[in-house]
């Protein structure tokens, strides 16, 4: 029988040949086709064109949303000029590495001594995996990314008078605790309805799995054994890991119930489940400070730098006038037909402004959020050498709250932990001390973790965000009446003036708040500026 060609010749076979002399063709041919999956254009955020007489933007401050913002506009043609009291862009965006100062309010003045390759984030640290608008522009950006270890199950959990515990077994024992009485009070009838035999067969299994139970319902503490008949995986730790020969694994027991509700343990590890906090994390390679750049070096010839706002004025024609001071003290004036603030509200309120009554009342009403951080420098990385603990968060109940080891450069021969990030009240005491004081209360309340410290510590930076100049604060500190009461106005513009960062947001306290802020203002000046 002669082989006969087809007559036509099919797409899939089209691909098969093409496949043949490379992938790149065939994916080619298959994008060509539409049979793989193409990335979805985003819809642009603002089309059209700036409007010749509508165009000058006054942008205060060169953080995050002010530069978002200016980038933007920019894509359209408005003119933007950011202003900026520092001789940095980014605002809290920011990564401190050696050789670094900062004087903060009161005097005290650090300079960085962190080994060279080592910083720290002493604002924000890490993006949830589902905030989408600050990942497409570290994407749009190429700015690389890299996993942010904010949960590892070999931290530990502190609280003075109780042993201290790893992650792993303090979840294994609640899980197995709580799911022995559920499991037993189901088997007794206690759910009886509106569950069906069924269902409450299948509940007991689900808890049995998730507490890791005996056939009895008991919990003791789960699997002992990874090499069982049926491959029972264990919770806990192990007392001796499994090895070759005659080392079986010996896992550890339990702890006791009621000192395992008592130490409070599980309020410390819950917050992890929340949307914002549970992996995947990330953060940009080489410092959270790669975002900022990666925005300035688009914006750049539109900051000036040294620039701080004195007044803020209406003028009769409708439109804005800032005066500032440049770095040697000049007064300056800028012009323009819309004004983007995003001053932080504790720092705005001072300024003298030509803010409508309710406005200026709602700016003071919103207040700040005292947060701290400090970054210790140890000699070794003991944390990963003695403790096995390779990035993620050991919490306490001390004023510290948290130590959080550092993400990258595993192994490395130094490195720098956070030894504290606390908000509200502990910040406000840790921040009112001078560094050398936070240092020594940091080192003092972590050694009860890691004794390691004494021997181990170097040097510190340490931030209190309540007494950066130009931030004051950590973040907005809207209380759920102010919200209430002033949040919807200070959404509106002022005239010309709009309000604008992380606090006019429902994402307070994290970039992709700037962002939405930021996009927000864009679209209604834009709306504004080309309405007929
Ligand atoms: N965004 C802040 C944090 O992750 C609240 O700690």
């Amino acid at each position: 029988m002669s082989h006969r060609p087809p007559a036509t010749i099919t797409r899939r076979d089209f691909i098969y040949r093409v496949s043949r002399y490379g992938g790149a063709a065939a994916m080619t041919a298959m994008l060509g086709l539409d049979l793989m999956a193409k990335e979805i254009p985003k819809k642009p955020l603002l089309t059209g064109r700036a409007r010749a007489g509508k165009n000058r933007v006054v942008i205060l401050g060169a953080g995050l949303a002010g530069m978002c913002a200016a980038h933007e506009l920019g894509k359209l043609g408005y003119e933007c000029t950011i202003l900026e009291p520092r001789q940095r862009a980014g605002g809290r965006c920011w990564t401190i590495r050696r050789g670094d100062r900062e004087t903060e309010v009161g005097g005290a003045e650090q300079v960085c001594r962190f080994d060279r390759g080592s910083f720290m984030n002493p604002g924000p640290t890490r993006i949830p995996g589902h905030h989408e608008i600050t990942l497409d522009y570290c994407k749009e950006f190429n700015v690389p990314l890299q996993v942010f270890t904010n949960v590892n199950e070999s931290a530990y959990l502190h609280r003075d008078g109780f042993p201290l515990m790893r992650w792993r077994d303090a979840k294994a024992d609640y899980r197995g605790y709580t799911g022995e009485l559920l499991a037993k009070a189901t088997n007794k009838g206690a759910l009886d309805r509106p569950f069906t035999a069924e269902d409450r067969d299948k509940l007991i299994a689900y808890l049995r799995d998730e507490g890791g139970l005996n056939t009895d319902l008991h919990y003791a503490g789960g699997a002992t054994s990874s090499s069982g008949p049926g491959g029972e995986a264990v919770r806990r730790s192990f007392k001796q890991a499994p090895g070759a020969g005659d080392q079986p694994p010996i896992v550890t027991s339990p702890v006791d119930l009621e000192m395992l509700i008592k130490s409070g343990f599980g309020g410390m590890f819950s917050n992890y489940y929340d949307i914002d906090q549970s992996p995947t994390m990330l953060t940009p390679v080489g410092g959270i400070d790669q975002i900022a750049k990666a925005f300035e070096s688009r914006v750049r010839r539109r900051i000036r730098f040294g620039a701080e706002v004195r007044e803020i004025r209406k003028t009769a024609d409708g439109r804005v006038m800032i005066a500032y001071t440049d770095a040697r003290g000049a007064r300056l004036e800028a012009n323009a037909d819309f004004c983007i603030c995003t001053i932080p509200p504790v720092v705005l309120e001072k300024i003298p402004a030509d803010f409508s009554k309710p406005f200026a009342e709602g700016i003071a009403a919103i207040g700040s959020f005292p947060v701290g951080k400090i970054g210790l420098q140890f000699k070794r990385r003991f944390w990963e050498q003695d403790d096995r603990i390779f990035g993620g968060i050991s919490r306490t109940a001390q004023p510290i709250t948290q130590i959080i080891y550092p993400f990258d450069n595993y192994h490395g021969k130094t490195g720098v932990l956070i030894g504290y990030y606390n908000f509200g009240p502990d910040a406000a005491v840790f921040g009112a001390w001078p560094p050398a004081e936070r240092e020594r209360m940091a080192l003092e309340q972590g050694a009860k973790i890691h004794p390691q410290y004494k021997e181990e510590f170097d040097n510190s930076f340490s931030v209190d965000w309540q007494r950066i100049r130009h931030n004051r604060s950590g973040w907005a500190g809207w209380s759920g009446d102010s919200r209430e009461r002033y949040y919807k106005a200070l959404n509106e513009p002022d005239g010309p003036i709009w309000l604008c960062g992380e606090g006019m947001s429902y994402i307070g306290g994290w970039m992709a708040g700037a962002f939405v802020s930021a996009h927000k203002v864009c679209q209604e000046i834009h709306a504004r500026a080309t309405a007929a």
